[in-house]
């Protein structure tokens, strides 16, 4: 497991295996979006703030995905222990 936090909604949580960051972050009240849920459309792109995301999508490039600047919350994960997000 690692720990987000929504630094807008000053909300931190931590996601579980068997969840994804968006779901831990919905239920905790953050407001998110969300659409594909499987890592295809983008919607659910979010900036990073701090951390090293674990991209597991197919909508950033590699480029993209090397510069941590943004994770997709409905399927990517984090390699620290750590992500803060602006949500
Ligand atoms: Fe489509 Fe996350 S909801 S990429």
């Amino acid at each position: 497991s690692f720990q987000v936090r929504a630094e807008q909604s000053g909300v931190t949580v931590t996601v579980g295996k068997d969840e994804t960051i968006a779901q831990a972050l919905d239920k905790a009240g953050v407001d998110i979006l969300t659409s594909c849920e499987q890592g295809v459309c983008g919607a659910c792109l979010t900036r990073v703030l701090e951390g090293e995301p674990d991209h597991r999508d197919a909508y950033q490039t590699a480029e993209e995905k090397a510069a941590n600047s943004h994770v997709t919350i409905c399927c990517s994960r984090s390699k620290s222990p750590l992500l803060v997000l602006d949500v």
